[in-house]
């Protein structure tokens, strides 16, 4: 057993048990969407855990929230930490919120261990990475890397047409300070894997070096609205019927690209949605997925071929490109740290690329960044049947804190 510094496991795992109630459902799982009641329950609460400890927080804007470890050098660039507290519709308990409670973790480990770092450290819980509510996904961290502007993100709209802006102001998460990039020595964002590869391979580490590219489209399919007992068949405008063979279509792209292709339509609001109404619209969501930028290309030329053909159906096709990052490799550097942190604890590790976007992803952008994977249940995400053990969850933090220990030293 080496003498790394570890966290304390016990408390870790209650703290993630405690969370999960926020916005817990029937089904184990949790529905926390951005900026919610139940988001903001887990923001209030996480604050407080956060200001017990003798951190302060600040929160931008965007309603990012900065907890913050002072070290002995405030005039050098800080280390970050850090993931998002938002969750998916009747999602998983782990997505996003282990990454900043283990931070927690790690920050109270330093605390009970009168462990002063040279370098601050940042704790981050991003706004609305999982782009559910408001789309499009990570959000405020994009913000943040100078992707969105301010007013952009604060404009955007959930499905009842309550805006990013009203819904901060609502939760009371409206900060003051700018939702601006500052300067970072290094950024770290543990997740849980979200894929069967680190499970099935027995490995407790997964260092992510890469991460596929992503694409989403909005898409209004216009046909017209019809009497379902007084249209005859050939002459309707059936604009559902546009959208079964859109799904096909787009379900082949995605598997034409190969092992590596991703195509989904997640969502789709049917008008005006009654039993005896041929339908006249349907607006819903494509996204594309690829670690190579001229495949995501293809599959967004073959998108619009499919449209096209789509309009012989003599339907009206709307389509706009809302989010679209192109492949990205995380900094070198910061591998290593990751790499010889695992190795200080004795840990198996493997390199991995990440199918999942996260706000690592954006922060790579305008800081080092990488990430740190530990396994999760059958890889199962995105669902209420997400688990991991409490023994990935420690190894996690673990990782993570001497990950810390060598960027938040380096004068
Ligand atoms: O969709 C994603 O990749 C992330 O979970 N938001
Ligand atoms: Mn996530
Ligand atoms: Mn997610």
């Amino acid at each position: 057993m080496t003498t790394a510094v570890r966290i304390d496991a016990s408390r870790l795992w209650q703290t993630l048990q405690t969370f999960a109630t926020f916005g817990a459902t029937p089904g184990g799982g949790v529905t926390r969407l951005a900026l919610s009641e139940e988001d903001k329950q887990g923001r209030d609460t996480l604050r407080a855990w956060a200001q017990q400890a003798g951190f302060h927080c600040e929160v931008d804007e965007l309603g990012n929230m900065f907890m913050r470890r002072p070290g002995l050098r405030p005039d050098l660039a800080p280390v970050m930490v850090g993931s998002h507290a938002d969750s998916q519709p009747l999602g998983g308990n782990y997505d996003g919120i282990y990454g900043v409670l283990a931070g927690l973790e790690v920050l109270r480990t330093l605390n009970d261990r009168h462990i002063q770092t040279e370098r601050d450290i940042l704790l981050v819980n991003w706004t609305n990475e999982e782009g559910a509510r408001f789309a499009p996904a990570m959000l405020a961290s994009g913000v943040w890397a100078g992707v969105f502007s301010r007013d952009y993100a604060l404009g955007r709209q959930d499905r009842h047409g309550i805006s990013v802006g009203e819904a901060l102001h609502h939760i009371g998460y409206a900060g003051e300070r700018a939702a601006r990039a500052q300067p970072l020595h290094a950024c770290y964002e543990l997740h849980i894997e979200q894929g069967p590869i680190l499970e099935a391979e027995g490995i407790n580490a997964g260092v992510v070096h890469a991460a596929m590219g992503q694409r989403w489209f909005d898409i209004t399919i216009e046909g017209f609205a019809a009497h379902a007992g007084t249209t005859p068949m050939n002459l309707r405008r059936d604009a559902l019927c546009g959208f079964a063979e859109l799904v096909l279509a787009v379900e082949k792209i995605g598997k034409q690209a190969g092992d590596d292709g991703r195509a989904t339509v997640g969502m789709a609001q049917i008008t005006p949605g009654s039993r005896n109404v041929v339908p006249g619209a349907v607006f819903c969501s494509v996204e594309f997925r690829h670690p190579e930028l001229q495949v995501l290309n293809e599959m967004e030329a073959q998108l619009a071929q499919a449209l096209d053909t789509l309009r012989q159906r003599n339907l009206r096709l709307l389509s706009e490109k809302i989010f679209d990052y192109p492949p990205l490799n995380f900094d070198a550097g910061c591998i290593r740290r990751i790499e010889k942190a695992v190795h200080s604890l004795g840990y198996t590790q493997r390199r991995m690329v990440s199918g999942a976007g996260h706000d690592a992803c954006y922060i790579n952008r305008v800081a080092p960044t990488a990430m740190i994977f530990i396994p999760c249940v059958k890889g199962i995400s995105h669902n209420e049947e997400e688990r991991i053990s409490p023994q990935w969850a420690e190894g996690g933090a673990n990782v993570l804190l001497a990950t810390l220990l060598l960027a938040a030293n380096e004068s």
